[in-house]
C-alpha cells in the first residue's frame, strides 16, 4: 500500500495537510478522519447530498479523472457554487499513489 499526502484547503483558507496517511479510501473519509472543516459528507459517501464538494485544481483535474454520471448528477442538483471541470464530491475520488501531493479546496456548500 502506498502512502500519500493530500492537503485540504478549507474555507477560511487554512490548510490541513494529511501527511503519510495510506492511500486507501476515498478523499472524503481521508478529510473527515480529521475534521476538516466543510466536509460534513451527510450521505456518508454515497453520492447522494453533494457535501463534500471540493475543487480540483487544473493541474491535478486529469490524474484525478473527471465525474460520472451519477456524480455528475448529484453535483448538478445539490451543490451550490459548482465550477465546471474543478467540481467534484471528494466521496468519489478513490486515494491512490497517483494522487500523492493533491491538493484541493473545500467548496462553499
Ligand atoms: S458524502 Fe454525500 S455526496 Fe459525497
Amino acid at each position: 500500500m502506498s502512502i500519500i499526502s493530500v492537503t485540504f484547503v478549507q474555507k477560511d483558507g487554512s490548510e490541513r495537510l494529511l501527511a503519510g496517511i495510506p492511500a486507501t479510501g476515498t478523499l472524503m473519509e481521508a478529510g473527515r478522519s480529521v475534521g476538516v472543516d466543510g466536509i460534513l459528507a451527510d450521505c456518508g459517501g454515497a453520492c447522494d447530498c453533494g457535501t463534500c464538494h471540493v475543487y480540483v485544481p487544473p493541474e491535478w483535474t486529469k490524474r484525478v479523472g473527471p465525474p460520472n454520471d451519477i456524480e455528475t448528477d448529484t453535483l448538478d442538483l445539490m451543490v451550490q457554487n459548482f465550477e465546471p471541470g474543478r467540481s467534484r464530491l471528494s466521496c468519489q475520488i478513490r486515494l491512490s499513489s497517483e494522487l500523492d501531493g493533491l491538493r484541493v479546496t473545500v467548496a462553499t456548500t
